[in-house]
């Protein structure tokens, strides 16, 4: 009974909200469909934290996707070892995780220290830095404490096909009571994390970060290259 409730309730629960409740905020505020810049208060440790989180975020989102939605079988079909994978997800997973946690705590740092962007932030900016922080701060932590002094977890055969049974709605729930205590935090924070979306300017998510870095260069734009061009 546990387990249903850990691993179908609250999964479909959370991403229900997050689904949901991001239709209604695009369909009835529209306007408010953004992560208002705070550059203009503050430009040094923005151009530091914000480019290590991204990156950071994008690079495990990779590393999620080759190890949570990838099956272990298609690895064997091309001859990829386990020993092999996990070697590449430890450094790989470990390089990114941490680009992560340092960027958030700048940018943290950044929120709580600098007067004229904590007055501009509110309780929700908060709750997303800081429940991102936890969330890749346990993944930081199983990457590369867990995984190489306890147990190399083998989570592709349980974390793996459980994640993808949800989206066949026929959630194998036993699969993850076995599962140990961090990657089960490290999941159910997640979850939490994801019905928060809508209610927080991490719905900016959804709006294609892969187009960030080739927008026009309207932000962090250098005052000393526009003075060269005589701008
Ligand atoms: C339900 C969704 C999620 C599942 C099933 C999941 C699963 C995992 C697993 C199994 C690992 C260990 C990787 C390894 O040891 O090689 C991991 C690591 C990690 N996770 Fe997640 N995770 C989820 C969501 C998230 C989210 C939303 C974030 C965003 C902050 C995140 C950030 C990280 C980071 C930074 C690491 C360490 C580096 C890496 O392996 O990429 N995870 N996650």
């Amino acid at each position: 009974m546990e387990g249903i409730f850990w691993w179908v309730i609250v999964p479909y629960l959370t991403l229900a909200i997050m689904i949901i409740g991001s239709i209604y905020r695009f369909t009835h505020n529209q306007l408010s469909w953004v992560a208002p810049s705070t550059e203009f208060f503050e430009k040094k440790w923005l151009r530091i934290g914000s480019p290590l989180f991204h990156y950071g975020l994008l690079f495990a989102f990779v590393g999620h996707v080759m190890g949570v939605l990838i099956p272990l079988e298609f690895y064997h079909m091309f001859g990829i070892s386990d020993h092999m994978y996990h070697a590449f997800a430890i450094y790989g997973g470990g390089v990114a995780g941490l680009m992560v946690v340092v960027g958030a705590v700048i940018l943290l740092i950044r929120k709580m220290t600098i007067d004229r962007v904590r007055v501009h932030a509110t309780f929700a900016d908060f709750y997303s830095v800081i429940s991102l922080l936890i969330v890749a701060g346990i993944g930081v932590y199983i990457t590369l404490i867990y995984n190489t002094t306890v147990v190399e977890y083998e989570y592709r055969t349980t974390i793996g096909p459980w994640f993808r049974s949800l989206f066949t709605f026929q959630p194998q729930y036993q699969l993850m009571t076995g599962v140990p205590f961090l990657f089960q935090l490290h999941i159910i924070a997640a979850f939490g994390l994801f019905a928060s979306i809508p209610f927080t300017r991490l719905v900016h998510f959804y709006s294609v970060p892969i187009v960030y870095p080739f927008r026009a260069p309207q932000q962090y734009r250098s005052r000393s290259a526009f003075k060269r061009k005589g701008i």
